[in-house]
């Protein structure tokens, strides 16, 4: 069993689209980014890189590379997950909280999960999406930004 963590931030801007875990939100805010910013699946990337000892997402897709730019982050998933199989291995289960005042994702939480597990090719049993606020306190808190932190378990492809 390999474990791996993941973190990330992005800060709130107007005129863009907000996709969290793949999943559009109805919120006049967006994240900024040189891709689409979703912020849970950044944070699910890099923890899934970090258990397969693969680096970070930085490192694979860098911002200064206009290939990358406004790119979904659902395909630089999928091209995380090639590397991942790759090395024989395979998801084995995804834990994600996202860290935003608003908006509040309770009602998308499932969808969410099931987009992560499709993505990711697991049963939507072996991802958990959470949510918290920090209370108003911070960047977060003045909804300057939205975070996620990931940890995620690979395992060897039997
Ligand atoms: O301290 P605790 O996380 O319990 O409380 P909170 O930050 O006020 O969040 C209360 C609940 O709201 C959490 O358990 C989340 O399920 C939900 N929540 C959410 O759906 N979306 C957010 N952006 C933040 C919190
Ligand atoms: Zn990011």
């Amino acid at each position: 069993m390999y474990v791996g963590i993941g973190y990330d931030i992005h800060r709130f801007v107007k005129d863009r689209k907000l996709i969290l875990g793949g999943v559009c939100f109805d919120y006049p805010l967006g994240l900024s980014g040189h891709s689409d910013a979703d912020v849970v699946l950044h944070a699910i990337g890099d923890a899934i890189l970090g258990a397969a000892s693969l680096g970070d997402i930085g490192e694979l897709f860098p911002d200064t590379d206009d290939k990358w730019k406004d790119i979904s982050s659902q395909i630089l998933l999928d091209k995380i997950m090639e590397l991942v199989w790759e090395k024989g291995l395979c998801v084995n289960n995804v834990d994600v909280v996202f860290i935003a005042q608003e908006p509040k994702i309770s009602k998308q939480k499932k969808k969410m999960e099931r987009r992560i597990s499709e993505l990711l090719k697991v049963e939507p049993e072996r991802i958990n999406v959470k949510a918290t606020t920090t209370e108003g306190l911070d960047s977060i808190g003045r909804l300057e930004a939205a975070a996620a932190q990931a940890v995620v378990t690979l395992t060897h492809n039997s």
